[in-house]
């Protein structure tokens, strides 16, 4: 499939049409009579992805899988994050699909090989290595039958399970990933003292811990305060602790890291709120890590469920928005008045907060709506 789509005309047409909308190309006859409109829309729609989520991917000779194999494969931003932890000599990727992760999780290491089960796809990744000028060993099999042939010790051993099932819906319980890690974690870890597993970002962090062994890290990664991963690592050496960090990329704010054991022993103040209120980022949301945020950056919490936190002098480095505000009557609050309207642990949603009270979104002006110990209060900004 390769050499048809890479010739010079084909090439120049997908650049041409990289605008054009793809449903009505779909629905005109290909120029090419040995290439189909879909195999052209496939590419266009590759690159489409590459812009935002790939960039290093566009290049002359490069091609893209279709669309499914695109969503599946990790960004070129938490895959750099994800490379800083690894270095050695031996690496591989066990579920290398697209070979976003392995690109970049392999660059420290000199002895690489990819394991994909999807023969088209590795053939596609095959190609754009070589155009890339990366060498690695590409083996076309499933990884459980690789496992049993090999002899092999590596250094890292990178996953990332497929999580969609035969009907293609998403699926976030270990079990129902493929591979299934609980079934071949022992293997993994006789084979590679480091295991490093991408999980979805709806994934339950206390159902991981207790069913996953071995674990010494997570790292709960957003981008833009968008939570895109949970990755693990298993050691083969038993960890007492779990160091769990959570980073927000593409951000200034610092990676907020603590072990489980110190979120369960930390205790949070309550407080009314003071001037300084706090929304901690969705990686920390998404960590539990609820006492401890308090305890570190001295904040008070406004109410056991509501996760804001407030000081009355500003606390610098908080991992997530900082906001300057007043608590205020909902009679001041001005009808057809344009704010950023935010709820948290309120009976009523943005949208019929916005309704009752008759206002615009947008603007630079903040209300939040949410419960302190003493009850439901609205917060504006000054
Ligand atoms: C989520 S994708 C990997 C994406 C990749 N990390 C990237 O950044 O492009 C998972 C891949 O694992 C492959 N896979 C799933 N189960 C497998 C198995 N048992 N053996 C080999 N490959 C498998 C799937 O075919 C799929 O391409």
């Amino acid at each position: 499939m390769g050499n048809k789509l890479l010739n010079k005309e084909i090439q120049n047409y997908i650049n041409a049409n990289l605008k054009t909308d793809l449903h009505s190309l779909l629905l005109k006859k290909s120029p090419f009579p040995k290439v189909s409109m879909h195999e052209i829309v496939q590419q266009i729609k590759g690159k489409q992805v590459a812009e935002r989520k790939f960039p290093f991917l566009l290049k002359e000779g490069i091609l893209f899988p279709p669309q499914l194999n695109l969503e599946q494969s990790s960004s070129e931003k938490t895959a750099l994050y994800k490379s800083e932890m690894l270095k050695g000599n031996k690496f591989i990727d066990l579920t290398s699909g697209f070979g976003i992760d392995a690109f970049y999780l392999s660059q420290n290491f000199d002895d690489i090989t990819l394991v994909e089960q999807n023969t088209e796809l590795l053939n596609i990744v095959e190609n754009n290595w070589c155009i890339l000028g990366r060498k690695a060993k590409f083996i076309n099999l499933k990884l459980e039958d690789f496992l049993n042939g090999n002899q092999e010790h590596f250094d890292v051993i990178y996953l990332d399970p497929a999580r969609r099932d035969e009907q293609k819906n998403k699926v976030f319980l270990l079990e129902d990933l493929s591979p299934d890690i609980l079934e071949i974690h022992e293997k993994l870890l006789s084979v590679s003292s480091q295991v490093i597993i991408k999980l979805s970002p709806l994934i339950d962090l206390k159902y991981l811990v207790s069913v996953l062994p071995g674990i010494s890290r997570i790292d709960v990664i957003a981008l833009k305060n968008d939570v895109k991963e949970v990755v693990v690592l298993l050691s083969s050496e038993n960890a007492d602790k779990i160091i769990c960090n959570c980073v927000n990329l593409d951000s200034s704010e610092p990676v907020f890291s603590f072990t489980f054991g110190e979120e369960e022993t930390a205790e949070s103040e309550y407080s009314e709120p003071e001037n300084y209120i706090y929304i901690p980022n969705h990686s920390i949301l998404k960590a539990g890590v609820f006492n401890l945020i308090s305890q570190k950056f001295a904040l008070k919490k406004l109410h056991p469920n509501s996760h804001l936190y407030t000081s009355s002098e500003k606390i610098e480095n908080f991992p997530g928005r900082t906001f300057e505000m007043e608590s205020v009557d909902s009679k001041s609050i001005k009808k057809k008045g344009q704010f950023n309207i935010i709820a948290k642990n309120y009976p009523l949603k943005p949208e019929e907060i916005k309704k009752k009270y008759g206002l615009k979104d947008g603007g630079d002006q903040y209300l939040i709506f949410t419960q302190s110990k003493k009850g439901k209060i609205i917060l504006k900004s000054v």
